[in-house]
C-alpha cells in the first residue's frame, strides 16, 4: 500500500476531453461523465484502470455500448478497444454524508468540492493522477441560484449552467460550487489589455467583509505580471469562501475555494495578523495559476515543485507589500519552530518524499516552507536576474506540462551553466544540517571554518554534504561593518574562508537573512550576542542574537537557579529605547522563543525537557523584564498608539504589534488595568484580542471573556479565536479543563475543521498543559483522534502530529505518549491517514 517515487509509470491512456454533468441532490447527486480517451504512445502496456472510491455505479458505456466493468473499492477496470474510444459513466454520490470534506460535499447548505490531492475519485471514475490533463466542459443542474465551475461561462438558464475550461488540467484542479451565494464584484485589466471579471462569492451576511480580499487579489494579479511576466488567462476569476474546509485554500483553475477565515475580514472581526495572512494566501492561490496549474506536477512526489515555488513567490509578494525584514523574521521563525521540529523527529521526510501511504500527510512545513527555502537558496546562489531568466525558461519550456524537480533544476542549469547536482540533495535528504563554526584571527587575517553535518533521519542514516549559500558579514568592535554581506558557497564537509586586511578581530554575523535553513552551532558569549542584538546591520541576525541571549538566560534560570541575566535585561532596555526602529521589528525583538522551541533545545543538549519548568522560567523572565522596564514599556506603549481610522497596513499593524507586546508585559505589573482599559476602548479586533490575551496570560480576564462571548457568539470565526486563546493561555494546570469545557460549548462543532483546530488543536500549543505529568492531556488528545478519525481522517491525522516530539521528554512521558499511540493504533476501522501517522510516530 506504500507508493514509491521509483515506481512511477506513465499513464496508459490520456484524456483528450472531459465532459461532466452534475444533477445535484444533497444525498443523491448524479454525475454523468463522457471521457474521450487516447492511448499514450509513450507508456508501457498496462490494463485500463480508472480511480473511483465510494461511488455507486449506475451504468457505463464504451463507444455507446453498455459494459459491465469490474469494480473494487479503489476503482474500475474493463476491456477497451485498441484505438481511441469514449467512456461514459453515470454514478451516484451523497454530498451531505461526506464529512471527510474530500470530493463533493455540502457545507452550510452550499455544495463545494476539494479534489487535491485525490478527491476527484470520490466524484466519478477517472484517471485521478496529475499527469493526465484535459480540457473540461461541465454542466451543473440544480435549483441553487449560483452554479460555478472552472473556466469561462459557456451558457446558463433556469436551473442549469455550463462552464468551459480550455486549459488542460489534471482532475485535482476541478471545482464545483453551488449555493445561495452573493458576489462581491471586481475587475482587472491585464497588461495586454484583456478585461477579467472578478468575483468573491460569500453568504449575503458576509458581503461587507470582502473588500480587503478583493484588493489583495488585484494586487497579486498586478504583481505577478510585473515580477514574473505572468498574466491571467481566462475571462473570469471566481473565488468562494466556505466554512468547512480541511486546509487554508485551493487553487482550482479559475475557481479558487477558500476557508472563510482566509477571506472574510473587517476591522472589528479580524486581527492585523489575519489581514496579513489573507493577503498572502489570496496571492498564493492566485500565483498557483502559473506555478501549479499551467505547469503542474507529474506525480505527488513532486508536490514541492508547485508548493515550494508558490510559497517562495507569496513570500516575495508579502516582502514587497510590507516589510521585507519583518517577513523574513516571520518565515525563519516558522522554519525554526515548526519545520525544524518536523525535520528532527519521526515525521522527517525530504522536500521530495520518496514514498507515502497517504499523500495528504505530506502537505507539510517541509514540502511547503523548506521547499520555499530551497528555492530561496537557489535565488541567492544565482542572483535575482539569473533567477528571472531561469523562470522565463521554465514557463516557456514546460507550459501545459506535468513537470518534475529534475525539469525545474534543469532550467537553472541550462540558463546559468551551473552544475546543480550537489544542490539537488536538498530535495532528497531530510534533516536539518548543523553548521559548526570555528574562527581565528592573525595579522589582520580572519579565517572562518565551516563544518556541516546532518543528523540521521528515519530511513536515512548517512548524509552527504549540501551545497548551500552562507551569507556572512563582519563587524568591527565599534559596530561598523568591516566586511559587508558576502555569500559564501559551502559545498565541502569542512571548508575555510579568509578575509584579509582587517584592523582588529571582527565580530561574525553569520547566516544573515537566514540564507540557509540550518542550525548554526557556535560558541559565543552573552556579550557578543548583546553586541549583535544592538549593532548588527542584518535585521534577521539582530533578532536571532536576541533569541540566543534569551535562551542563554532561560537555561541558566532553569538549571543553575540563576536570576534573569542583566545582559539580557539591559539589551531589552536598549531595544525599547530604539525609537527610530520599525515598531514591528522592535516587537519581534522583544519576543521570547516559544516553550516548544525551548523543549527542543533541552533535548538537543541531552536533557529531558521539563515543560513545567520551561514554562515557569519563561514566565519569570517576562516578569523580570516587566519589573525592570516599567517606565520604558509605558513609553513604548504610548508611542505605539495609532491615529486615525483603522488600516490593516504594515505601518499601523507594526505599531499595534508593538503596543500589544508592551501591554502584555505591562499587565504583569499593573494587574491588567491598562489591558482592561484597552479592551474597553478598542474599536478593532487586534486591540481587543491583544488586551484579552494580556489578561488571560495573567490569569485574569473573566469579565472580558464573557463580554467578548456575548458580543461575538454569532460569529464563528471570532469565536474560534475566543476559544483557542483560552486554551493556549490557560495556566497549565487548568488547560485541560478549559479545553474540555469548550468542547461542550454551543459554538463548538466536532465536524468543523476550524473549530477542531481552535479547541483540540490549541491544547498542544499550551505545552505545559498538554504535557501535564498526569498524562491526561495525552489521553484526551488520543480520544479525540479516534473520534475525529471517523468523521474526517485528514484532520485527525493533522492533529496527531502533536505527538511527534515525544522523544524530547523523560521516560515517564515517553511511555505515556507511546501508550496512547498504541491505543489509537488499535482503534477499530482506523483510516489510512491516521494509521500512517501513528505508525511513523511509533517507530523509534
Ligand atoms: N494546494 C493547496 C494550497 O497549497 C492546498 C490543498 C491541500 N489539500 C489537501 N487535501 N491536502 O493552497
Ligand atoms: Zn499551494
Amino acid at each position: 500500500e506504500t507508493i514509491h517515487l521509483a515506481d512511477y509509470t506513465p499513464p496508459g491512456w490520456l484524456v483528450e476531453r472531459t465532459e461532466l454533468t452534475f444533477r445535484l441532490h444533497p444525498t443523491a447527486t448524479r454525475v454523468i461523465s463522457r471521457l474521450r480517451f487516447r492511448r499514450n504512445p509513450r507508456a508501457p502496456e498496462q490494463a485500463f484502470f480508472l480511480h473511483g472510491e465510494d461511488l455507486t455505479l449506475i451504468s457505463a458505456r464504451i463507444d455507446g455500448q453498455e459494459i459491465t466493468p469490474e469494480v473494487t473499492d479503489k476503482g474500475l477496470t474493463c476491456d477497451v478497444p485498441a484505438g481511441d474510444f469514449t467512456f461514459e459513466a453515470e454514478v451516484e454520490i451523497s454530498p451531505e454524508d461526506n464529512t471527510r470534506l474530500e470530493g463533493l460535499y455540502m457545507s452550510g447548505g452550499i455544495y463545494c468540492t476539494q479534489c487535491e490531492a485525490e478527491g476527484f475519485r470520490r466524484i466519478t471514475y477517472y484517471p485521478d493522477r496529475p499527469d493526465v490533463m484535459a480540457p473540461f466542459h461541465v454542466r451543473v443542474e440544480s435549483d441553487m441560484p449560483v452554479l460555478l465551475s472552472n473556466g469561462n461561462k459557456a451558457g446558463e438558464g433556469e436551473g442549469w449552467a455550463e462552464w468551459d475550461d480550455p486549459w488542460p488540467k489534471p482532475a485535482y484542479l476541478f471545482a464545483l460550487v453551488a449555493g445561495d451565494l452573493k458576489a462581491h464584484p471586481g475587475a482587472f485589466t491585464t497588461a495586454s489589455g484583456k478585461d477579467v471579471e472578478l468575483n468573491i462569492w460569500v453568504r449575503e451576511a458576509d458581503l461587507g467583509k470582502c473588500d480587503f480580499a478583493m484588493e489583495a487579489l488585484i494586487k497579486s494579479m498586478r504583481w505577478d505580471e510585473e515580477k514574473y511576466g505572468r498574466e491571467y488567462d481566462l475571462d473570469i476569476f471566481n473565488l468562494v469562501a466556505v466554512s468547512d474546509f480541511n486546509m487554508g485554500a485551493m487553487e482550482n483553475k479559475g475557481l479558487n475555494i477558500f476557508n472563510s477565515k482566509l477571506v472574510l475580514a473587517s476591522p472589528e472581526t479580524a486581527t492585523d495578523g489575519t489581514y496579513e495572512r489573507i493577503e498572502a494566501v489570496i496571492a498564493h492561490e492566485y500565483f498557483h495559476n502559473w506555478t501549479g496549474n499551467r505547469i503542474t506536477c507529474r506525480d505527488w512526489f513532486q508536490l514541492s515543485l508547485k508548493e515550494g515555488l508558490t510559497v517562495f513567490r507569496d513570500q516575495q509578494f508579502t516582502s514587497d507589500m510590507r516589510s521585507a525584514p519583518v517577513k523574513r523574521i516571520e518565515d525563519a521563525g516558522l522554519m525554526r519552530s515548526h519545520q525544524f521540529r518536523e525535520d528532527g523527529g519521526p515525521l522527517a521526510h525530504p522536500v521530495r518524499p520518496e514514498s507515502f501511504v497517504e499523500i495528504n500527510n505530506f502537505y507539510t512545513v517541509t514540502v511547503y516552507e523548506k521547499g520555499a527555502e530551497v528555492i530561496g537558496m537557489l535565488h541567492r546562489l544565482v542572483g535575482p536576474e539569473a533567477y528571472r531568466k531561469a523562470l522565463d525558461l521554465y514557463f516557456e519550456r514546460h507550459d501545459g506540462e506535468a513537470a518534475t524537480v529534475e525539469d525545474w533544476l534543469r532550467v537553472f542549469e541550462d540558463s546559468t551553466g551551473r552544475d546543480l547536482s550537489q544542490f539537488k540533495r536538498w530535495y532528497s535528504q531530510a534533516g536539518t544540517p548543523r553548521l559548526n563554526v570555528e574562527e581565528s584571527f592573525k595579522d589582520g587575517t580572519y579565517t572562518l571554518t565551516l563544518e556541516q553535518q546532518t543528523p540521521p533521519t528515519p530511513g536515512q542514516e548517512r548524509k552527504l554534504p549540501f551545497h548551500m549559500p552562507v551569507a556572512v558579514g563582519l563587524l568591527s568592535p565599534n559596530g561598523d561593518e568591516a566586511v559587508p554581506t558576502q555569500v559564501l558557497e559551502l559545498t565541502e564537509p569542512r571548508q575555510s574562508f579568509t578575509f584579509e586586511g582587517l584592523g582588529a578581530r571582527p565580530i561574525l554575523s553569520i547566516n544573515r537573512d537566514f540564507s540557509a535553513p540550518v542550525i548554526v552551532t557556535r560558541k559565543t558569549t552573552a556579550a557578543e550576542e548583546a553586541f549583535l542584538l544592538a549593532s548588527d546591520t542584518d535585521p534577521f541576525n539582530r533578532w536571532d542574537a536576541g533569541r540566543a541571549l534569551a535562551r542563554r538566560t532561560l537555561q541558566q534560570m532553569m538549571h543553575e537557579g540563576s536570576s534573569p541575566s542583566h545582559v539580557y535585561l539591559g539589551a531589552i532596555g536598549q531595544v525599547l529605547a530604539e525609537h527610530g526602529l520599525d515598531p514591528a521589528l522592535r516587537a519581534r525583538l522583544l519576543g521570547l522563543p516559544g516553550e516548544d522551541e525551548l523543549a527542543a533545545d533541552e533535548a538537543a543538549a541531552g536533557r529531558a525537557a521539563d515543560p513545567a519548568r520551561i514554562h515557569k522560567a519563561r514566565e519569570s523572565l517576562k516578569d523580570a523584564v516587566a519589573r525592570m522596564h516599567v517606565g520604558a514599556l509605558q513609553r513604548t506603549y504610548m508611542e505605539a498608539q495609532t491615529e486615525g481610522p483603522y488600516a490593516p497596513d504594515a505601518e499601523q499593524s507594526g505599531k499595534r504589534l508593538l503596543a500589544n507586546a508592551a501591554l502584555s508585559l505591562l499587565s504583569r505589573g499593573d494587574g491588567g488595568d491598562t489591558a482592561r482599559e484597552q479592551f474597553a476602548r478598542a474599536d478593532n479586533m487586534t486591540l481587543s484580542l491583544g488586551a484579552l490575551q494580556a489578561l488571560l496570560s495573567i490569569g485574569s480576564g473573566e469579565a472580558e471573556l464573557a463580554a467578548f462571548e456575548e458580543r461575538w457568539r454569532g460569529d464563528e470565526l471570532v469565536m474560534d479565536m475566543w476559544m483557542s486563546q483560552q486554551v493556549q493561555l490557560a495556566a497549565p494546570e487548568r488547560a485541560l479543563e478549559v479545553t474540555r469545557r469548550l468542547t461542550e460549548h454551543p459554538a463548538f462543532n466536532a465536524k468543523n475543521p476550524n473549530r477542531l483546530r481552535a479547541v483540540i488543536g490549541a491544547l498542544p500549543a499550551n505545552a505545559a498543559g498538554f504535557h501535564d505529568a498526569s498524562g491526561e492531556g495525552y489521553a484526551f488528545l488520543a480520544d479525540w483522534l479516534i473520534r475525529t478519525d471517523k468523521v474526517n481522517p485528514q484532520i485527525a491525522a493533522r492533529l496527531s502530529t502533536a505527538f511527534q516530539t515525544w522523544k524530547r521528554y523523560g521516560e515517564r512521558r515517553q511511555e505515556m505518549i507511546q501508550a496512547q499511540l498504541a491505543r489509537v493504533a488499535e482503534a477499530e476501522g482506523l483510516s489510512r491517514d491516521l494509521r500512517e501517522m501513528v505508525v511513523r510516530m511509533r517507530a523509534s
